[in-house]
């Protein structure tokens, strides 16, 4: 949701003249093209539907009309009691990486930093702690699945950390297990940003002034996001797919235009696709001043405008009493309405949140009328939650370069360098502001997560420089630091040892960030940014004087590294991305040996900016501004592949203390019928059979692994299918990844990757369907990462 509104208020939205009810000028035409499909529960909620039709019967239509029209409340959105039909008051509350805004809670690893695992056990148990803090808390409905909205189309996308891989196949999976953590606790889980959000840049809530704009709130729409059918199936709706397959009970749409109408109008997405296609049975809800209207938004597919009432109804007066005169007048057909409550119920049933009632809440939200008196306090965070982000930081951290530098050899002289290792010398409310919303020249204190409304306060963050300082009591070093990246002379003298009798250190540990935060996009990939971060200047100071200089990278993506990487005196780098609030004991545990690096990049790390699409942030300054998704199907690695440019780290790359061999890929054609799928979803294929879906397992390639090196270690195998020439696919798209952990030297192990239909077919515009490759065969290659793949077999489908 929108991030800054709290802290803006006063400021930007008091000198806006928006007109009420403003719609884009484009925004009609395909807003009536497919009407809103009617809700039936699916396979998974029948029960709860016809318990929620009966509720829908006993209600007049002013309370239908409040059910569907978010309500004042503690929350950062609040929907209707109605006590006499036992129906809650339900709070919906951000985040992906933590209850926001409140404290007591966990700063969780970030979205990349997970992905970064390639762990699917880690992904869904990280979903499972997550939810039940949010259920602990009083939340019913948890914000916080970012599953592919964004994706990553472009690296300099403001939000791309909150989610997961640059890439749709491995965001699916992310997708799919991480929403399965959070319905498996009862909780109510967001799918978010429907759809091809990918930009910050022009997203333009209604009523509301972005920082850089140059026109008043409302005049300048929403950024189009103009992107075709087959890339819009293959790319950015597949995610979406599996966080609807895995039962996600609601939808957030995004604040971006798609082909010039508003998302959360769009009926060729909602109603077509979402609704239609992915035979999506909960609630679409829309982003924080993602609703310009009315009339198109409930028939574009809209169920729950929020925050509605909420916020002193500042992000526009729809739905509400306009509704009601709408229904009334017949404008809007009630069994629409009635649609919309329905899909507002069914969730509360089948989450078992309207027989057991949750927690009370303790959230206090920025518009909430008592706002900003505190709120309740209550700790919900567990020990074993504290192990499990620990893990994941650890896991999740890639080791890039290691010419020798790691593990540490137990160092006797630790010089640690950057204010990025340290702690907030603000306090826990980031740069002295709510929700860390820095000014991005102010980075205090060690990056753990990306700010704007994915950020979460830290219950206890333990620093890099306290968790080394801790370790370092084991070998009795000296540990020396300095915290500040402008102070030239105290790090000279640090990592020279000059002047003082100990000498160099043996090893210089710098700390590099680029912080980053929803609202805005980055303007560059670079590691210096403004008058404060400095974090080149330090690494290219240090690594000039100190030659065993080990480089920490917390980024929320891509950065340039070309100025410093191949330098000798570097000896190792490794990037924890953004970690969360166990990111100094992570870090720990990688540099130290307690394990081995096992983390692999979820985006690919070019040598140039230039060598990434052109263009992937519109900065078209007009009232209508278009972002045209010329690339296609080649978003990240598969761009670098399709024009041979050679990436500085490839997608999927990372080292381990281990090596490992590749052997004997196998197929076996035995079939075996879909049994993940908690809602079956409408997508259906050429050649289609009563009973088969799309989500069978048609085969299954195996490939053995062996742990060729002397430490015990985990190997994330990934396989990747290249369709034939004819079908105009990027040469390799990621299709499968499995972790072998724990292998043993000379363990050998077998790699399986399920292969379901939908992984080997094309979305076929002509037919609106999927199918085969027409030539039916596809060579699946198997390897370490996106461009080391020694193993193929070609296969040959018949059907
Ligand atoms: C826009 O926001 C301001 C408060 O910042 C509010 O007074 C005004 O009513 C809002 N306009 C609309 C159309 O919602
Ligand atoms: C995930 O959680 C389960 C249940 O607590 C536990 O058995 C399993 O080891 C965890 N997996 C990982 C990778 O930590
Ligand atoms: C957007 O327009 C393109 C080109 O006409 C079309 O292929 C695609 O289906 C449209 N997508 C949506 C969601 O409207
Ligand atoms: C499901 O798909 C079939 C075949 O494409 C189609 O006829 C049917 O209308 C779809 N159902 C929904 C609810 O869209
Ligand atoms: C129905 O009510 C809406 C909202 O008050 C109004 O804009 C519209 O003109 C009315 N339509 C008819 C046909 O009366
Ligand atoms: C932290 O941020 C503040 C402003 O938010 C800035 O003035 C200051 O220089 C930064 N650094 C430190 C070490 O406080
Ligand atoms: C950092 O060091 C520079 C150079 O010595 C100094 O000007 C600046 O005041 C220092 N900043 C802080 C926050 O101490
Ligand atoms: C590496 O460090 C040594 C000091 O140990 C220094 O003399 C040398 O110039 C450095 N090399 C590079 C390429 O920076
Ligand atoms: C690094 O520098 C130290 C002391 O300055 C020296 O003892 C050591 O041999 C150097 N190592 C390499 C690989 O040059």
């Amino acid at each position: 949701m929108k991030g800054l509104i709290g802290i803006l208020l006063a400021t930007v939205l008091g000198t806006s003249q928006p007109v009420r009810g403003a719609q884009a000028p484009e925004a009609t035409g395909l807003a009536f093209a497919v009407p809103p499909p009617t809700s039936n529960g699916g396979q998974a909620w029948k029960d709860s539907h016809s318990r929620a039709l009966k509720l829908l019967a006993e209600m007049t239509l002013q309370e239908k009309i409040s059910m569907v029209t978010g309500q004042r409340g503690p929350c950062a959105a609040n929907s209707e009691s109605i006590e006499r039909l036992g129906i809650p008051r339900m709070c919906f509350q951000d985040g992906p990486a933590g209850v926001r805004p409140a404290l007591g809670h966990t700063q969780f690893p970030s979205g990349i930093t997970t992905a970064a695992t390639w762990d699917v056990e880690l992904i869904y148990n990280r979903s499972v702690a997550l939810a039940q803090e949010f259920y602990d808390m009083g939340v019913h409905i948890a914000l916080g699945m970012t599953t592919g909205g964004p994706l990553g189309r472009s690296p300099y996308g403001g939000r791309n950390w909150e989610g997961w891989y640059a890439d749709p196949y491995g965001t699916g999976v992310a997708s799919f297990y991480g929403t399965k953590g959070f319905i498996d606790v009862g909780m109510q889980s967001c799918a978010k940003h429907y759809t091809v959000y990918e930009q910050e840049t022009f997203r333009n809530p209604f009523n509301f002034t972005e920082p850089y704009s140059v026109y008043k709130a409302s005049e300048q729409v929403p950024i189009s996001s103009n992107v075709d059918d087959k890339t819009n199936h293959e790319v950015y709706l597949w995610s979406f797919a599996e966080a609807v397959r895995a039962g996600t009970t609601h939808v957030m749409c995004a604040y971006n235009s798609i082909n010039g109408t508003h998302a959360c109008a769009n009926s060729e997405s909602n109603n077509l696709h979402l609704k239609g296609e992915l035979n999506f049975q909960g609630a679409l809800i829309s982003d924080w001043g993602g609703t310009w209207g009315t009339e198109g938004f409930v028939m574009g597919g809209l169920d729950l405008n929020l925050p509605g009432l909420g916020y002193g109804n500042i992000l526009g007066n729809f739905y509400d009493q306009e509704l009601y005169q709408m229904v009334l007048n017949g404008t809007i057909p009630e069994s629409r309405l009635d649609d919309m409550v329905v899909r507002v119920l069914v969730p509360l049933f089948a989450s078992g949140q309207y027989d057991k009632p949750i927690p009370s809440t303790v959230i206090n939200s920025v518009g909430a009328a008592n706002w900003p008196e505190p709120a309740q306090y209550r700790n919900v965070q567990k020990r074993s939650t504290v192990e499990l982000i620990r893990k994941i930081s650890a896991d999740g951290t890639i080791l890039l370069k290691n010419t020798g530098g790691l593990p540490l050899k137990a160092p006797k002289n630790i010089a640690i360098i950057g204010q990025d290792a340290g702690p907030n010398l603000l306090g826990i409310q980031g740069c002295g502001k709510l929700f860390r919303d820095c000014d991005i020249w102010n980075n205090n204190g060690t990056l753990s997560l990306g700010g704007g409304s994915g950020y979460a306060w830290p219950n206890n963050l333990i620093t890099p420089l306290e968790a080394i300082q801790a370790k370092a009591l084991e070998t009795q070093a000296l540990v020396q630091f300095v915290l500040n990246n402008t102070a030239t002379n105290a790090i000279d003298l640090t990592i020279t040892g000059r002047a003082l009798p100990m000498g160099q250190p043996d090893v210089c540990l710098v700390f590099a960030e680029r912080y980053v935060r929803e609202n805005m996009d980055r303007n560059d990939l670079s590691l210096n940014i403004g008058e404060w971060t400095h974090s080149e200047d330090i690494i290219l100071q240090t690594a000039a004087k100190c030659n065993n200089t080990i480089v920490v990278l917390h980024i929320p993506g891509p950065v340039i590294m070309e100025a410093w990487i191949d330098n000798p005196n570097i000896t190792a780098v490794v990037a924890p991305l953004l970690p969360g609030e166990q990111t100094g004991p992570g870090l720990v545990d990688v540099l130290w040996g307690h394990v081995s690096p096992s983390a692999k990049l979820p985006f690919t790390i070019a040598k140039a900016e230039k060598d990434y699409p052109p263009n992937t942030i519109s900065y078209d300054i007009s009232v209508t501004p278009q972002a045209d998704f010329t690339e296609k199907l080649k978003i990240d690695y598969r761009w670098f592949d399709s024009y041979n440019i050679t990436p500085r780290f490839e997608f999927g790359f990372g080292l381990s203390y281990s090596t490992f061999a590749y052997s004997e890929i196998k197929s076996d054609p035995t079939e075996v019928p879909d049994s993940t799928s908690v809602q079956k979803t409408n997508e259906s294929f050429v050649g289609q059979q009563d009973g088969q879906s799309i989500y069978d397992m048609v085969l299954t390639i195996t490939a053995e692994i062996t742990n060729t090196g002397r430490w015990t270690a985990a190997e994330v195998v990934q396989l990747y299918v290249s369709f034939p020439t004819a079908e105009n696919q990027p040469p390799n798209v990621l299709r499968g990844f499995t972790k072998l952990k724990n292998m043993k030297p000379d363990e050998t192990r077998t790699a399986s990757f399920p292969i379901r239909r939908k992984d080997v077919m094309v979305w076929d515009v002509v037919v609106q369907k999927w199918r085969y490759p027409a030539e039916q065969t596809v060579t699946f290659r198997v390897g370490s990462s996106s461009r080391k793949l020694p193993l193929s077999l070609t296969h040959r489908f018949c059907h």
